[in-house]
């Protein structure tokens, strides 16, 4: 392979470079070959292999029957139309109960095609952070919104409202960019919240529900063409207003996030 094909690809570095210019990034889930495809040749830095899929691909109310056999089909679907994007994998619910299963799980995603392993959590995964990390394994932390505590959360609420919330998030993210994390994912947060632990970290932030001072945006891509069957305030259906079908909503999106028109105030949690 090419030096200058080697370059085309998306990195953590890159989108570190990107956060040091101020220049956003646009993030999305993918589950298969096509769309891999579709989303990378459209400009899309990153590519999320969510549990979500649990949910827009599977019908379940909730991410947590999302296996990790589900998790490494779809990630060597996704590595398989992939052109160029970094390749983010999540670790389903109690698939880092201990460390040595969490170790396993992950070694599972990279060797599937992952490149960066997503584990939900705040300071608690301090330690499990920082030993994948020294294994080579690099770490988006997912907070504010975690999914996977749905049933602890009591529902798909927004997160750090409070101001004693909003600090414990911030200084959670701090130990963890601490730990090793080379990026930090952070769902359901007032604007302003958003900005706060976007500036206070080094390591590239992405928001989803997070406000546009984020570093990067990510969307669930059924929201995205807006099949999903619910529509949360943050969510734009790009396909609606696309001159070239779902190619042209995706193009549309990442222009919409490098150009700092999406989100908008109204996708924006106060
Ligand atoms: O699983 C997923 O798709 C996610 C999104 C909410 C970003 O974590």
């Amino acid at each position: 392979m090419s030096s200058q094909s080697f370059s085309k690809n998306t990195t953590i570095t890159t989108l570190q470079k990107l956060k040091q210019k101020g220049e956003k990034f646009a993030c999305l889930t993918a589950y298969d070959a096509c769309f891999a495809k579709i989303l990378s040749e459209a400009g899309v830095e990153v590519l999320l292999v969510g549990d979500s899929l649990g949910m827009v691909l599977q019908g379940h109310d909730s991410t947590l029957p999302v296996t990790m056999e589900d998790m490494v089909y779809h990630m060597a679907c996704v590595k398989r139309g992939n052109a160029g994007a970094l390749l983010m994998a999540d670790l389903p619910f109690m698939s880092y109960a201990s460390e040595t299963q969490t170790l396993e799980n992950a070694a599972r995603l990279m060797r599937a095609g992952g490149q960066i392993i997503k584990l939900e959590g705040g300071a608690w995964i301090a330690d499990t952070t920082r030993s994948l990390a020294e294994r080579g394994i690099p770490v988006c932390a997912h907070m504010g919104l975690t999914p996977q505590s749905i049933n602890r959360i009591g529902g798909f609420h927004v997160q750090g409202r409070d101001t004693e919330q909003a600090q414990a998030i911030i200084e959670e993210a701090q130990i963890l960019e601490a730990a090793g994390a080379s990026m930090l994912l952070l769902e359901c947060v007032p604007r302003d919240l958003g900005k706060k632990v976007t500036d206070a970290l080094e390591i590239p932030v992405i928001g989803i529900g997070a406000g546009p001072d984020t570093d990067g945006q990510i969307m669930v891509l059924h929201d995205v063409l807006g099949v999903s069957p619910i529509t949360p305030k943050f969510v734009k259906n790009f396909l609606l207003d696309s001159s070239d079908g779902i190619p042209g909503a995706v193009t549309d999106y990442v222009q919409a996030v490098k150009e700092q028109t999406f989100p908008s105030e109204e996708h924006c949690f106060h």
